[in-house]
């Protein structure tokens, strides 16, 4: 049985559907939930699941030593970041390399890097006119959004939408192919 770690910044409602999803398998299990953030609904979310949860400080991320223990004691094998919004310290890219993943909600590289994140991605694809947006899975290094990408999946932009209506649409296609992108990795 493969151990999952998702690391969540807010909602975490892909980080739910993913323990929900793989609950029902014997591959892989999401293991324990990472939050940087202790208002995030995703603690709420951890609780209501019984995932060990790990809350941890900007100080202790940036030196990373602690957590990578904390990883290791739990025997992770994948970090998933998912609605994880700071920048991941080397010494994890590094502790971790080829085995940490993010999901993007638009299409890379369009649409990414420094506050690309939650409604401002799909308000950017709004203003842009893009026809399509979609989803990004892929590998993280040291930069924002730059890692190799692993899966793209599209949806269309319709002429009325808002950005909470393409990101309604932009959370079902991630629920859809996020737990198979890493069961792939897996
Ligand atoms: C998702 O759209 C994901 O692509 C992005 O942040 C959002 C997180 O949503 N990185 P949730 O917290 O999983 O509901």
């Amino acid at each position: 049985m493969k151990q999952i770690a998702v690391f969540a910044s807010g909602s975490g409602s892909n980080a739910e559907h993913l323990a929900v999803t793989f609950a029902k398998g014997n591959r892989a299990r999401v293991a324990a939930i990472y939050c940087n953030n202790p208002k995030a609904y995703v603690i709420q979310r951890a609780a209501k699941l019984n995932i060990p949860l790990v809350l941890f400080t900007r100080a202790e991320f940036a030196d990373a030593e602690s957590l990578i223990r904390d990883l290791q004691a739990r025997q992770i094998d994948l970090i998933v970041l998912a609605g994880f919004l700071w920048l991941v310290p080397e010494t994890l890219t590094r502790a971790f390399a080829g085995r940490l993943v993010n999901i993007h909600p638009a299409l890379l590289p369009k649409f990414g890097g420094k506050g690309m994140y939650g409604m401002a991605v799909h308000k950017a694809v709004l203003d842009a006119g893009e026809k399509e947006s979609g989803i990004t899975i892929h590998l993280i290094d040291e930069v924002y959004d730059r890692g190799k990408t692993l899966l793209q999946v599209k949806c269309p932009v319709l002429p009325d939408d808002t950005p909470e209506s393409l990101a309604e649409r932009v959370h079902q296609l991630e629920y859809s192919h996020f737990p198979g992108a890493i069961e792939k990795m897996l």
